[in-house]
């Protein structure tokens, strides 16, 4: 596998990054994770625009440009003959040689960045057949959910109390209302209403959720975005998730209570068709 790291196109033994890289010692780094179907980039400008967003919020200067990295996804696509899968970029501010809480100084220590790409069947996925059961826990991330940084170590912790369980991932609740999956956005259906949380700095602005909403609107279901509980989803015909790397993937069971009938329910696997066939 060939990997991008600063300019270069490395054998992924090659692939190397400082000690001192801030994103290693202070998780001081912003990342994206983009679909590739038919080798094709999915909603790269999407992408594009929220990692400038994330930079801009953390006051960190990209190394390349927009045009830039649409040509470093391309060529790491072509050069690892990725059919299907994703790339996954991280930005970080650089390697200051000395461990600084305070930011150095961009001209003195630039921002370092490493792209690699992952290939996996996502289109045709056995778990969209049966759905996934979550377990809820309580959301202990930091406040500003909506900038997409690599501090994912809560969110990983979420995913192993959802294995310890036997499940397959969690959703986090705060004050009572939920915010979104370990690493997707969350959703319920009651009554034909397709229900996600509104947008603001407790959840990623999924690009995915952005796409998948206009879909449903195009398709006049009715959305409402507003927090649900629990309880609300445990009550609901139906659940799903969204991100990247699952498109929308059913959830059929919530804290060990089947959601509607238990299998995947109309509404997801109608989104997720026309997911894919407006991606194709
Ligand atoms: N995760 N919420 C969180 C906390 C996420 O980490 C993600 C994405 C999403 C969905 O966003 P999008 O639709 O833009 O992928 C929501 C990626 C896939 C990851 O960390 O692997």
């Amino acid at each position: 596998r060939i990997v991008y790291v600063n300019g270069d196109y490395v054998p992924e033994a090659e692939a190397k990054v400082s000690v001192f890289d801030r994103g290693f010692l202070f998780a001081d780094g912003v990342y994206e994770v983009t679909s590739v179907l038919d080798g094709k980039l999915i909603d790269f400008e999407g992408h594009a625009t929220r990692l400038e967003r994330s930079l801009k919020e953390l006051d960190m200067a990209s190394p390349v440009t927009m045009d830039e990295l649409l040509e470093i996804h391309r060529e790491l696509v072509r050069r690892n003959e990725v059919a299907e899968g994703m790339i996954y970029l991280q930005i970080t501010r650089g390697a200051d040689a000395d461990r600084d809480f305070a930011f150095p100084d961009p001209e003195k220590v630039p921002s370092s960045i490493v792209l690699f790409t992952q290939s996996k069947k996502l289109a045709d996925s056995p778990a969209a057949k049966v759905g996934m059961k979550v377990i809820s826990i309580e959301d202990q991330r930091w406040g500003r959910r909506d900038i997409k940084t690599v501090q994912l170590l809560y969110p990983s912790m979420g995913k192993m109390m959802a294995k310890a369980a036997g499940k397959d991932d969690a959703w986090m609740v705060e004050d009572g209302a939920v915010t979104e999956g370990t690493s997707n956005n969350a959703y319920i259906v009651k009554d034909g209403v397709i229900v996600t949380r509104h947008l603001g700095n407790e959840i990623l602005h999924g690009i995915t959720r952005a796409a998948v909403l206009r879909f449903a609107r195009e398709a006049q279901m009715r959305v409402e975005e507003r927090p649900f509980t629990i309880e609300e989803a445990q009550g609901a015909d139906e659940a799903f998730i969204t991100s990247a790397s699952t498109f929308v993937m059913p959830v059929v069971e919530i804290d060990g209570e089947a959601v509607g009938s238990g299998t995947p329910g109309p509404v997801a696997t109608r989104l997720r068709e026309i997911y894919l066939d407006e991606s194709r």
